[in-house]
């Protein structure tokens, strides 16, 4: 039986992860915020799978949690066969109006984050020769504008996973990166979007970008399942590749900003960018 680790595992992806890897007979450790004060969120799958489900709070940004979570964890296991970094979220808005604190907390979870559960479940992935992956996104290879915090953060773990893939590789644990397009979880819901007082520069293009991207997200046809899914085929590949793109709209944009030269792609990207998010959205 594989021992499979999740982040973030109270809500989207990482709770339907849970639930995949669960049915296919994995053990799995979800992982999350209040975890176990929300007992809610995994009622069924407590009885269902009773001792295949172990359910531990862990914040991926305090240490404190994370000790506490190795040292159960270690003491029951000898090795992990799968560490999934999912925990994330978004700050969307302009650069120059967000604060100190709001730029390192994006940071923090979603790239500080995903380096304190590694490093911390390393050991026990290096003695299991596991596999790890690690959540980025469509915004993990395309530059967006109001969106640059969220950008960074997942071009960091682009970043980080490349490199971590080949320092692995000796140790025959594999690393791969996880990119979704858009897909209908609470990821919308918990997006905070900075908005600032009508004396700014940016009010009118942010405002803009909200109501585009509310009208995309009420459109959103992507099922997380497919992520979900997905994610457990993988898992169970002999050999990871190095990225998996998911979504029609993410497999889209990977091949145009893959395969289209840098002067054509952001010539054509920023008229399309201008007519929609300067024009076209205040008709929406
Ligand atoms: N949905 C999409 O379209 C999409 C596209 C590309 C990439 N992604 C990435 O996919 C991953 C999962 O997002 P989702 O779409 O499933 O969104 P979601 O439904 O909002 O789930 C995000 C999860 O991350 C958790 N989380 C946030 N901060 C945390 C922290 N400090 N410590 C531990 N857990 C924390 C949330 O916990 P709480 O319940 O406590 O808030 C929640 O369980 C994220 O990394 C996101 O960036 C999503």
């Amino acid at each position: 039986m594989r021992t499979i680790l999740i982040t973030g595992a109270t809500s989207g992806f990482g709770k339907l992860m849970t639930q995949e890897f669960l049915a296919h007979g994995d053990l799995v450790i979800a992982t999350g915020r209040q975890l176990v004060q929300r007992n809610e969120i995994f009622s069924t799958e407590r009885q269902v799978y009773r001792d295949r489900l172990i359910e531990i709070d862990l914040d991926v940004t305090n240490f404190q949690q994370m000790l506490t979570a190795f040292n159960l964890i270690e003491s029951r296991f000898k090795s992990l066969d799968i560490l999934i970094n999912n925990a994330g979220y978004g700050q969307f808005g302009a650069l120059e109006e967000f604060r100190p604190e709001q730029v390192r907390d994006q940071m923090e979870v979603n790239f500080f984050g995903t380096v304190n559960v590694t490093q911390t479940f390393l050991p026990l992935l290096r003695q299991g020769r596991g596999k790890i992956f690690n959540f980025s996104s469509v915004f993990g290879f395309m530059g967006f504008p109001l969106t640059s915090l969220y950008c960074a953060s997942k071009f960091a773990v682009e970043g980080l996973t490349e490199s971590l893939r080949m320092e692995l590789s000796p140790f025959g644990v594999q690393v791969c990166l996880i990119r979704p397009g858009g897909f209908k979880t609470d990821f919308g819901k918990n997006l905070l979007w900075n908005v600032k007082a009508h004396n700014s520069q940016y009010v009118g293009y942010v405002k803009n970008y909200q109501k585009l991207h509310d009208y995309f997200s009420e459109k959103k046809t992507q099922k997380p399942e497919e992520v979900a899914k997905g994610v457990l085929k993988l898992s169970l590949k002999r050999n990871l590749p190095m990225s998996k793109v998911f979504g029609q709209d993410g497999r889209m944009s990977y091949l145009f900003k893959t395969f289209t030269p840098d002067f054509i792609y952001f010539f054509l990207f920023q008229r399309i960018l201008n007519k929609f998010m300067l024009d076209r959205t205040n008709k929406l």
